[in-house]
């Protein structure tokens, strides 16, 4: 069930080429992270919206984070659309208006790219924008469903389980089911829901792997901020790529405060950039 969790203290941090406990080991966290990842690598990554963050899109916890402006038990709970679907509604148009103007950024490049090269990739965002999809990233796992998904709220025998809508604005808020009339909801998991199990179980199967990137999450939002520990269980090498420490980084092998859109960059530039060819 999607809940949030507390904070835990913090152990070692890296800035890349700072002074930290990582760089007396004679080579910097991003050399570290690019030495690991080899051709037949199973690499795992676990995105969240920090990485959509320099798309535009805000971030939920950020200094301008929808939770700071919007309160998540009014709008993104199945009691809040129980009590009041025309105000969840007017909430997911604005945001599904609002990322259909956004472009996926360098981050969304490059993991597209490395999904592209490397066979045994998997990524699975929190993310709901579609932005990975929209980069042509292959085997995302959508952990918190898609702003771009309805389904009906009667779950009528006629409607399919989910399906894509991307009509930017709905021309009536809220919409209905084109089968059965009543409301349609957002394909999206909202706080108090279960994750899909097929989609839990793919996540699970993606934590036995080499290398686990967690980028651009606050790592309080469970079970998404367990799957690093997964992962680690299975002696992945774990990697934290973000603008600040967060709960995770004590468990770590390695944590990077630095744009993921910049980070990724220089990552793929130390591997051989661009030129190198895909699988
Ligand atoms: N590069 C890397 N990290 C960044 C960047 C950036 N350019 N900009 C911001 N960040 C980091 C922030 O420091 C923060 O730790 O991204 C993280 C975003 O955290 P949240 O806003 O909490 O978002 P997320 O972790 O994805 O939230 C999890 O909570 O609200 C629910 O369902 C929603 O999927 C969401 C879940």
């Amino acid at each position: 069930m999607m809940r949030r969790n507390p904070p835990k203290p913090d152990a070692h941090l890296c800035t890349p080429l700072d002074g930290g406990s990582l760089a007396k080991a004679g080579r910097d966290p991003l050399h570290r992270l690019a030495d690991r990842i080899k051709a037949d690598s199973r690499i795992t990554v676990l995105t969240g919206a920090g990485v959509s963050a320099a798309s535009g899109i805000p971030t939920f916890r950020g200094p301008d984070g929808l939770w700071k402006n919007f309160r998540p038990e009014e709008l993104a709970t199945p009691e809040a659309f129980e009590r009041d679907p025309r105000l969840v509604w007017e909430w997911y148009d604005w945001r599904r208006q609002f990322i259909a103007r956004c472009k996926p950024n360098r981050a969304h490049e490059v993991l597209a790219l490395w999904s592209q090269r490397y066979p045994k990739f998997t990524l699975i965002t929190q993310n709901v924008d579609g932005l990975h999809e929209r980069a042509d990233t292959a085997n995302v796992v959508r952990f918190h469903g898609s702003i771009w998904e309805v389904l009906c709220w009667n779950g009528c025998a006629a409607s399919p389980k989910r399906w894509r809508d991307e009509t930017v604005p709905f021309p009536k808020i809220p919409p209905h089911c084109p089968h059965c009339g009543g409301l349609i909801r957002p394909g999206v998991v909202w706080f108090g829901e279960g994750i899909d199990p097929v989609v839990l179980s793919c996540s699970q199967d993606a934590l036995d792997c080499d290398i686990f990137l967690s980028i651009g999450t606050s790592s309080i939002v469970q079970p998404a901020a367990s799957l690093i520990h997964g992962a680690d269980a299975n002696g992945a090498f774990t990697v934290e790529i973000n603008v600040e420490t967060t709960a995770a980084a004590s468990y770590l092998d390695l944590s990077i405060q630095s744009p993921a859109e910049k980070t990724l960059e220089e990552v793929e530039n130390l591997l051989g950039g661009l030129g190198k060819k895909n699988r």
